[in-house]
């Protein structure tokens, strides 16, 4: 009794197995399609690459060069925001209101970018302090693969796969939220698609679907 129901459970354990992998959609933990957490900062990729259409690569320069994209440093939003302390609109609505009461326009700075000026270790003028050191920001990482699977940008974008392909319409986002669900049947279908187009090289579009290509 005791051995026929250890027997039944394993199998039980085995098929469930066999469906989860044949399933091919099926995802592993901390891979969340539609995932979009609160970040530290309220940046806004509508407002950097969307609207000042600011290139994806001028922040995330590691995309042709190696196998992630990367996060900026602080360093690379300073480039601007060492000038630009606060919007347009808010600025905008001081000098209203100075005018209005007939005095001088008070320095601005927003509570977002003083965010990025304490990261650095500045003051809210954006003025380093001496004895204060920087740390960088603790973004909330979105996409996940699992650590069992080798991804890399390069090859991608060397073969001229679109950021979007991959990450939806990141420049219409106010706050980036995964698109896809990075499962292993998503991978594979692009990879069989290109094979289509690869039909010249039948090495190369076998190596596409090999499982050493993504698996160690
Ligand atoms: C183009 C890349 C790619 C190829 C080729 C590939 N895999 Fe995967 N595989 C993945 C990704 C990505 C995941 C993780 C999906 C997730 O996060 O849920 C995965 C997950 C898995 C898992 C875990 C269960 C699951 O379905 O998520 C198994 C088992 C697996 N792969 C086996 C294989 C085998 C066997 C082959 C060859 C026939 C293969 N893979 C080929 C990308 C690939
Ligand atoms: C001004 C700098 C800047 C530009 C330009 C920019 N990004 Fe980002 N990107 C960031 C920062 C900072 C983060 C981390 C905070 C966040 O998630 O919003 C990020 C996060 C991301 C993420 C999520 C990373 C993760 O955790 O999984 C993706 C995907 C992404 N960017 C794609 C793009 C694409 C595509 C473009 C061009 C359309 C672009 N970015 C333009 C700064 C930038
Ligand atoms: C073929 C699909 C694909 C393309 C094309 C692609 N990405 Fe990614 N991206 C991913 C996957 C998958 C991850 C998660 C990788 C991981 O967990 O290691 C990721 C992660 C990221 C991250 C998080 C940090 C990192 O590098 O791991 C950023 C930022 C990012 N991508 C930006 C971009 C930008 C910008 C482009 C275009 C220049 C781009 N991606 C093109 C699939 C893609
Ligand atoms: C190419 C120049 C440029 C870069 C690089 C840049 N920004 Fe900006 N950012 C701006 C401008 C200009 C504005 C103001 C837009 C407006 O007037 O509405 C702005 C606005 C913002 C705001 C909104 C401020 C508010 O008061 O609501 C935040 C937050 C922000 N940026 C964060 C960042 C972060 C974080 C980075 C680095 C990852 C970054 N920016 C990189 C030019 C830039
Ligand atoms: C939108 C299409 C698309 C998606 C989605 C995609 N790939 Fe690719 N992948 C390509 C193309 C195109 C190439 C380059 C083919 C070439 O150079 O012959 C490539 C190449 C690769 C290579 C390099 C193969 C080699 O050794 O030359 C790896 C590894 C890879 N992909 C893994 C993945 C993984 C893992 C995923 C899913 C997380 C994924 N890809 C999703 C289109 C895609």
């Amino acid at each position: 009794m005791q051995k026929q129901f250890k027997l039944i459970t394993a199998l039980i354990f085995v098929f469930g197995l066999i469906i989860v992998i044949n399933n091919s959609t099926f995802r592993m933990p901390g891979n969340q399609q539609n995932y979009e957490p609160i970040q530290p900062i309220d940046f806004s990729h509508r407002l950097h690459a969307g609207e000042m259409e600011v290139p994806c690569q001028y922040c995330h320069y590691g995309a042709s060069q190696s196998r992630h994209a990367g996060i900026p440093a602080t360093s690379v939003c300073m480039n601007c925001h060492k000038y630009v302390s606060a919007t347009r609109n808010d600025l905008r609505l001081e000098e209203e209101q100075a005018a209005a009461e007939d005095r001088e326009m008070r320095p601005l700075t927003s509570l977002e970018i003083i965010k990025i000026y304490s990261a650095m270790g500045y003051d809210t003028q954006g003025n380093p302090l001496k004895d204060k050191k920087g740390k960088s920001v603790e973004w909330v990482k979105v996409h996940n693969v699992p650590d069992f699977v080798f991804f890399s940008h390069k090859p991608h974008i060397t073969a001229g796969v679109d950021c979007a392909d991959c990450h939806g319409d990141v420049a219409s986002m106010e706050r980036i939220k995964q698109t896809e669900n990075l499962s292993m049947g998503w991978c594979l279908d692009c990879h069989r698609k290109d094979h289509e187009s690869l039909e010249a090289a039948p090495e190369r579009t076998q190596l596409l679907l090999d499982c050493a290509t993504c698996h160690y």
